[in-house]
């Protein structure tokens, strides 16, 4: 029986390889539908890359919606520091065939939720968090057909990304992920503390690009481009392969090791807003709200990835 997810994405260099590797995996996720979030770039730049993935998998009949073009509350802040100014550098796109499907990303969401039977549905975020956080809002009865939010996001040990306490995705709409992580929903989160041990060294792309197909060669082009931030930053050998993680998951959760615990979004203003506070230690008492991953097989991901590139166009 394959598993039924929807991927919500600001693509972005590592937004794209998970998707492919969704969309590579056809035989085990059933992908009903992508939904693009204002995050790394605005949105629409983030819907067309979205379409434009579905392209070089060769499938333009992927549903694919724009969403929310802003956070709920806070105005948007962008990547395109890391991910360039089209968000997805690195690669001569061609003209995009895939069409952009006419109903709001949101009002998608509620319908796909709405007509799933109870917890049907997988949702993969890989981006802020703004539509998810709307669905619930707008039609919090959706939750229903919710089997399992995982997400990509947050950092505790490893800190933040984009402020000293907050990563991205969550920064960017803090109060979407404060409804979400206060949702009651099974949710799993792939933090920077497990993403930044899944580092794209130039063996990993190589390996890509050695596929000799035309998803290694974007792949490979796009991991050059988006390493070069993070490897300045950090001192690092490559960049950290988030999103994908996500998929990995699900195709084989063996690969990572993490906890269930409690874990709180600070949304006050100030130093550590769209802070993920993680109680690892049970200090609070409070009941676990979220399996947080801190480990993970680096070299069976890269495995996994190339070995399901090999069989995309
Ligand atoms: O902090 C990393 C996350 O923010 C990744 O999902 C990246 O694509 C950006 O969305
Ligand atoms: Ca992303």
């Amino acid at each position: 029986m394959k598993r039924a997810i929807i991927i919500d994405t600001d693509p972005g260099q590592d937004d794209a390889l998970a998707i492919l590797l969704a969309l590579a995996a056809h035989e085990t996720l059933e992908l009903r539908g992508i939904v693009a979030v204002a995050g790394n770039v605005p949105l629409p730049l983030t819907q067309l890359n979205a379409r434009r993935l579905c392209d070089l998998a060769g499938r333009p009949d992927m549903p694919v919606y724009a969403g929310c073009e802003r956070p709920m509350v806070r105005d948007l802040i962008t990547a395109e520091y890391v991910h360039g100014k089209t968000g997805l550098d690195g690669y001569d796109w061609p003209e995009v065939k895939t069409p952009l499907q006419e109903q709001h990303g949101v009002d998608y969401l509620i319908e796909a939720l709405r007509s799933a039977s109870e917890g049907e549905i997988t949702l993969c975020t890989l981006g802020p968090l703004t539509n998810i956080a709307m669905a619930m809002v707008k039609a919090p009865d959706c939750k229903r057909g919710i089997g399992e939010i995982v997400m990509m996001g947050g950092g505790f040990f490893e800190g933040g990304n984009t402020s000293p306490a907050a990563e991205f995705n969550i920064l960017v709409d803090p109060h979407a992920a404060h409804v979400v992580f206060g949702s009651g929903l099974p949710l799993t989160l792939m933090p920077l503390d497990v993403t930044h041990k899944a580092l794209a060294t130039k063996e990993r792309i190589a390996a890509m690009q050695a596929l000799g197909n035309e998803t290694g060669k974007a792949c490979a082009g796009m991991l050059s481009f988006f390493n070069r931030f993070d490897v300045e930053k950090y001192g690092s050998l490559g960049g950290p392969l988030h999103d994908p993680c996500v998929i990995a998951y699900l195709l084989e959760p063996s690969l990572f090791g993490g906890k269930a615990i409690p874990v709180q979004i600070d949304i006050a203003p100030g130093l550590t807003l769209g802070m993920t506070v993680m109680d690892w230690w049970g200090m609070t008492k409070k009941p676990p709200n979220c399996t947080v991953m801190k480990d993970i097989d680096a070299d069976g991901y890269f495995k996994l990835l190339t070995t399901m590139f090999a069989r995309l166009p």
